[in-house]
Order: structure tokens, then C-alpha cells, then sequence
């Protein structure tokens, strides 16, 4: 089953936004499979971000999400990393559809809330940054009638 990366960015954590963001992936029918709160270090995030390094961006961004704890977590579900893409929305939330958690959540792109892997691959690599440890292998018993 696809996994993927979800992030509560500092901005998400301090506003109180975590209950609120958890339960649109709960409801949405997704599984959680890992999730911890937890302060990165410099490093770490220049690491996560490591394909955005050459962008006038970059620093702001490392500085935002070093600077108070994220909620770093792995939801499972059919097509959960095109799906969670489309949950959280544009990256500027200006742009961002209504619904979207961007769009209901956020004016900034410096202060956009959240995070989700962009693909597979980077869902993949993502997980294995965030958690070394490995994931629970727990399974709904409601599994087989969701989906
Ligand atoms: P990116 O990976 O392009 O977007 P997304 O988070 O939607 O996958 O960029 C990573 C983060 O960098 C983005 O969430 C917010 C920040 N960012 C800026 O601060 N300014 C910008 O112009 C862009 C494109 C991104």
C-alpha cells in the first residue's frame, strides 16, 4: 500500500492546527503508520530540502522549519501521495483551491502549514530520513470494507 510524508511545519504547530490537520487525513480514510513530534536540526533540514538548495528561498525556509517543532508523520492509503498533494494544495496558498489546507489554513508561501512528499520516490526517500526507525506494520480491520 502508498505511503507518504506529511509534515506540520512550526506555523501548523504553534496555531494549534494539529487535531485539524490529523483528522482530514483520518477522514479522508487514510491510515496512520508513524508520527512523532520533534525539533530538527539545521542539518537535518537542509538534508529534507536538500533539491531546493540553489533557490533564493532556501535559508528563510531551512530558518522557518528549524525554528520550533514539526509533526513529522506516514499516512498509508490508495494513491495517498497525489491525493495528500491535492488535500494540502498549491504551495503559494494564494493560489490554493478552497478546501484545500493551504487555501483554508494560510495567506503566506513562507507560512504554508504543511508538507507532503511530491512523488513516490521522494515519499520513499523521505520516510527513510525521518524515520530510521522504521514504522508500525499495524492493519485496520476496517481495511477490507473501505476500500
Ligand atoms: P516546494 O517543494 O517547491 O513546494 P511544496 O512544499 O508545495 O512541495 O517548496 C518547498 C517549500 O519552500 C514550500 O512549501 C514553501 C517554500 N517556498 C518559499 O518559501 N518560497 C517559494 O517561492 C517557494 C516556491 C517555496
Amino acid at each position: 500500500m502508498e505511503q507518504t510524508f506529511i509534515m506540520i511545519k512550526p506555523d501548523g504547530v504553534q496555531r494549534g492546527l494539529v487535531g485539524d490537520l490529523i483528522s482530514r487525513f483520518e477522514k479522508r480514510g487514510f491510515f496512520l503508520k508513524g508520527l512523532k513530534l520533534i525539533t530538527v536540526e539545521r542539518s537535518f533540514a537542509e538534508k529534507h530540502y536538500e533539491d531546493l538548495s540553489a533557490k533564493p528561498f532556501f535559508a528563510g525556509l531551512v530558518e522557518y522549519i528549524i525554528s520550533g517543532p514539526v509533526v513529522a508523520m506516514v499516512w498509508e492509503g490508495k494513491n495517498i501521495v497525489a491525493t495528500g498533494r491535492k488535500m494540502i494544495g498549491a504551495t503559494n496558498p494564494s493560489n490554493a483551491e478552497p478546501g484545500t489546507i493551504r487555501a483554508d489554513f494560510a495567506i503566506e508561501v513562507g507560512r504554508n502549514v504543511i508538507h507532503g512528499s511530491d512523488a513516490v520516490e521522494s515519499a520513499r526517500k523521505e520516510i527513510a530520513l525521518w524515520f530510521p526507525e522504521g514504522l508500525s506494520n499495524w492493519r485496520s480491520n476496517l481495511h477490507s470494507w473501505i476500500y
